[in-house]
């Protein structure tokens, strides 16, 4: 038997055209990119998390000498919403990035790793969140939950 598993997404040609909560997420996650400490990578990456009480928790990729201890930008922001503001829920994660490592069209878009801890978040606290992907150009894609950028993953059941 074939099974199909479509994930649908919006997308939008420049995140100006995005409602203005959704804006203010993307210039927040620009604005903490100047906090990222990669001068390994020299890429620089921000992410920007709205909770449902209408905060926001920024965070920036923190690389190492020692490379796998560096960390990235949703995960340090993830992180520091579990350790600060545990029983709050995660609304919106917006990512985005600067830096030669992608050309200018290419959405930025997770890790693997950082897919599960994403998850993991969600099904943490039994709600969909709705996660802003966005290029340097400008072109931006909404998904309405964060298993949909990891399907049949680790330890959900079909
Ligand atoms: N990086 C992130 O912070 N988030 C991603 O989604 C992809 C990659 C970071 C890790 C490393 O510091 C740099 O970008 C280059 O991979």
């Amino acid at each position: 038997m074939e099974v199909e598993n479509k994930i649908i997404y919006n997308r939008f040609n420049h995140w100006n055209d995005l409602i203005i909560e959704d804006q203010e997420l993307v210039k927040r996650a620009y604005a903490i990119c100047e906090n990222a400490y990669a001068p390994y990578s020299k890429f620089h990456v921000g992410a920007a998390v709205r909770l449902g009480s209408g905060e926001l928790v920024t965070g920036s990729n923190q690389e190492n000498i020692a490379y796998p201890s560096g960390l990235c930008a949703e995960r340090v922001a993830l992180f520091y919403v579990g350790a600060n503001f545990p029983s709050e829920i995660v609304d919106t994660i917006c990512i985005v990035a600067k830096g030669d490592l992608l050309p200018q069209e290419k959405i930025l878009s997770p890790c693997g790793a950082c897919r599960q801890v994403m998850l993991e978040t969600e099904t943490r606290q039994k709600k969909a969140y709705r996660v802003i992907l966005v290029s340097q150009n400008g072109v931006t894609i909404i998904f309405k939950s964060a298993e949909d950028l990891l399907p049949l993953a680790f330890g959900l059941s079909e």
